[in-house]
């Protein structure tokens, strides 16, 4: 590997530490459960306040009907857990339909029954950062249900503010990532904004496959860094205007195993490393480096060649004119189940359709 590509190897191994490190939505998630069942309470949530959007954001909720609740938002000030968001005080509810405060509107979208709650503001270096709400305690929720939440609000947003951090370093990584591989785009003067397009298609096609949650974020990063190993390929070759020669073209080629390397033995980054290395190959086993057949090439490889040979055709070189999109997906459809995955290239249809 040279000097470049092990620098870029580190970048990312640093990087992917922190994209690798324990979910904390997830710990988040698992301490609201624990306080629901300490208290003793049907229902909880934990909302995170946006100041830059005046809104608290769902993140994370137990309890019944739970699910559907996901994603809805509150502005500050609305309701009672945006009134404690502002003042900054817990409330204690007895009867929810004595308030006036009270918004039956999430009741109705979940099938839940409201009845009490008590609502306490998650504070960091005394600012308010969201509020946790719990629901439903038998009898009402008394001063030591108050104390209690006290105590643990301290830990709780501290949870809030790491899953705050969390999210914010993956988007870190992501544009990262991103600025890394459009550098090493650059280099090559004819695929400007190669990476980003092969990383919306990819996106799309995974969306349409249902490839959900953690699994379509690696693919987005797999994307992103699929033609990362073209740092190991010397200008002359990579910039060259006229036809390559045989041994320029398999220099060419080792493109996917050198990116391959670079993010290779990165805990966590399994399903990466498959996505870059088998990019170029082909369901008949025509393509490199190792000739797979198709059911041997990882799934994210597959859907990468189809996005990544969509580009190529529609972008114009100095040795070739750009298809139109429906010339490219007719080429595309030609070869499915042949050359590229017939999943793959009928998601990217209904991508390309909608
Ligand atoms: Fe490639």
């Amino acid at each position: 590997m040279n000097t470049s590509a092990a620098g870029l190897k580190q970048i990312i191994q640093l990087l992917s530490e922190i994209y690798s490190s324990l979910e904390p939505e997830e710990i988040l998630y698992q301490s609201l459960k624990g306080i629901v069942s300490l208290i003793g309470c049907e229902a909880g949530s934990i909302w995170e306040l946006s100041e830059e959007d005046k809104k608290l954001f769902f993140r994370a909720i137990v309890g019944s009907g739970s699910e559907t609740l996901r994603g809805k938002t509150l502005n500050l000030g609305e309701g009672i857990a945006g009134s404690v968001a502002v003042s900054g005080k817990p409330r204690v509810i007895d009867d929810v339909r004595k308030s006036s405060e009270w918004n039956p509107d999430f009741d109705k979208v979940s099938s839940f029954r409201t009845e009490n709650l008590l609502t306490f503001p998650l504070k960091s270096r005394g600012k308010v950062i969201g509020v946790i709400q719990l629901l439903n305690k038998e009898g009402g929720f008394r001063s030591h249900d108050i104390e209690l939440i006290e105590n643990l609000s301290g830990p709780v947003a501290m949870a809030l503010e790491n899953a705050r951090l969390y999210l914010f370093q993956k988007r870190l990584f992501k544009e990262t990532a991103l600025a890394l591989a459009t550098a090493i785009d650059k280099r090559d003067p004819y695929t400007g904004g190669h990476t980003k397009r092969v990383l919306e298609y990819s996106r799309g096609i995974g969306e349409i496959l249902e490839i959900g949650g953690n699994d379509l974020e690696r693919l987005e990063l797999a994307a992103i860094l699929h033609d990362i190993g073209k740092i190991g390929i010397p200008d002359d070759i990579l910039r060259k205007k006229g036809s390559l020669t045989e041994e320029e073209r398999r220099f060419i080629e080792k493109h996917p195993e050198i990116g391959a390397e670079i993010v290779e033995g990165i805990p966590g980054t399994e399903t990466l490393v498959d996505g870059i290395r088998y990019h170029h190959e082909r369901c008949d086993g025509s393509g490199y480096p190792q000739g797979l057949m198709c059911k041997e090439i990882p799934i994210f490889a597959r859907i990468i060649a189809v996005a990544d040979v969509y580009d190529a055709l529609t972008t114009e070189r100095p040795y070739k004119k750009a298809l139109s999109p429906q010339e490219a997906l007719g080429y595309l459809k030609d070869r499915e189940g042949h050359k590229f995955w017939k999943d793959a290239v009928q998601a990217l249809s209904s991508l390309l359709t909608r």
